[in-house]
């Protein structure tokens, strides 16, 4: 008779209404999400034009099951998404529920991209240790992330993950590292290289240097393996460009997205591919065998167009640079200001903070400080292995203007000046 959340003896206050950036507990106290929940509602709470989107939508057509119809909603927003997509190479999207699903498939499409040509023993998936790439075996078996990981270690993949270090090793070692690892394995055994453009969760925005994809592109292409990139937190607005590997002018093979495509209106999500890769599967099984009940919902496809034609409509790119830009330069003032910031990251409105990992229970006495002081803000995990529980991000909806910008900075500052050792 209970709805598990995550801490099972922690009794969790409750969400009564939310609008714009503010959400509402029950005593009708505000807080200002910092962190769009999960890195996801970039349009903040009940915005108007989303929810007579979606309440259009519901007069129309709800749910049609994907092997009997087709919707024009689907068709609209794989439309949408490729115009969207770097470089508008992405011609093909596959809509799923959930991030972690459309890693899955996004696995999935590798895998048959391999075996529709012959090549089925190439399966191994290459990925980094900071990385968190979703919650079912397979998505998790290529996340590092040792807070998420450590329970289910013998039930995962034995996929090989890079352990150097896109901040403090040399970009030589990255390359060196990731072109051993291929000799190692054989790239004839290999299916793709998967890594999140800038690292979330499980690396507090850590972010590679501007050269790092294009070098890894140019060796996936010499090693003829796939490159997936997975822009579930990064992609569709949250770092100031459409999808992250805009600054790194790369195009993936594959793309996932998630969070901000339904920007916590609607559970869905989507692996985009390129015509090079759906072509052989087209023309061999003629099937991606992956899916869900619930793919290409058109209540949900409705939902997220209109997400993204707001997006678009009201220039939000623009203010998540500007408002990230303010954010950025206050947090490089606390910086200096509080000796225990050890590190201030990150692109548009995707913010890293990490904190000395020496002072331990740092980062959940601020989350929680924060909490009262009315701000939600994300944990983050950070330190030399990812294993510190020190970070967070900061990653308010898109929105977010001018004055709430302020107000999110003084409630940060606040809750520093409060917890500082
Ligand atoms: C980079 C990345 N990939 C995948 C996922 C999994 O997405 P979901 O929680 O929607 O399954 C997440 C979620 O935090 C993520 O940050």
């Amino acid at each position: 008779m209970h709805n598990i959340q995550p801490l099972l003896s922690k009794s969790y206050l409750k969400a009564k209404s939310a609008n714009g950036v503010y959400i509402f507990d029950e005593d009708g106290k505000p807080y200002l999400d910092g962190s769009s929940g999960a890195v996801t509602c970039s349009l903040g709470h009940s915005h108007p034009k989303v929810l007579s989107a979606i309440k259009s939508q519901l007069d129309k057509l709800q749910f049609v099951y994907r092997s009997q119809f087709g919707s024009e909603e689907a068709e609209q927003l794989a439309q949408k998404l490729f115009e969207l997509s770097v470089q508008q190479k992405h011609t093909h999207s596959f809509f799923v529920n959930s991030g972690t699903e459309a890693i899955e498939t996004a696995m999935k499409v590798a895998l048959q991209y391999w075996q529709e040509q012959g090549k089925s023993e190439k399966k191994q998936f290459i990925s980094r240790w900071k990385s968190y790439h979703g919650i079912t075996v397979g998505a998790l078996s290529l996340s590092g992330h040792p807070i998420r990981r450590q329970r289910f270690e013998n039930s995962l993949e034995k996929y090989p993950l890079l352990h150097a270090d896109l901040e403090t090793d040399s970009l030589e070692r990255q390359y060196q590292e990731f072109t051993e690892v291929i000799e190692k394995i054989g790239a004839r055994h290999i299916a793709a290289f998967v890594a999140e453009p800038i690292v979330g969760a499980a690396g507090t925005a850590l972010t590679p240097s501007s050269d790092y994809y294009q070098t890894f592109r140019k060796i996936c292409d010499e090693y003829e393996i796939l490159f997936i990139a997975d822009e579930v937190m990064t992609g569709l607005g949250r770092t100031g460009k459409w999808f992250a590997m805009e600054y790194w002018n790369t195009v993936a093979d594959i793309v996932a997205v998630g969070k901000s495509l339904g920007a916590g209106y609607a559970p869905i999500a989507a692996t985009l591919m390129t015509e090079k890769i759906l072509t052989p599967i087209k023309y061999g099984s003629g099937l991606i065998m992956s899916g869900h009940t619930y793919s290409g919902h058109p209540l949900s496809c409705a939902t997220a167009l209109k997400v993204l034609q707001v997006v678009e409509e009201d220039n939000l790119l623009a203010n998540a640079n500007s408002q990230g830009g303010v954010i950025k330069s206050k947090l490089t003032e606390l910086k200096s200001e509080y000796s225990f910031i050890t590190k201030v990251r990150g692109k548009g409105l995707m913010m890293g903070v990490e904190f000395d990992p020496e002072i331990k229970g740092m980062q959940a006495a601020f989350i929680e400080r924060c909490f009262k002081n009315g701000l939600l803000v994300y944990p983050a995990v950070g330190g030399s292995y990812g294993k510190d529980e020190n970070g967070i991000l900061i990653a308010p909806p898109l929105i977010i203007n001018s004055q709430e910008t302020e107000e999110l900075l003084l409630k940060l500052e606040q809750s520093l000046e409060e917890v500082q050792p």
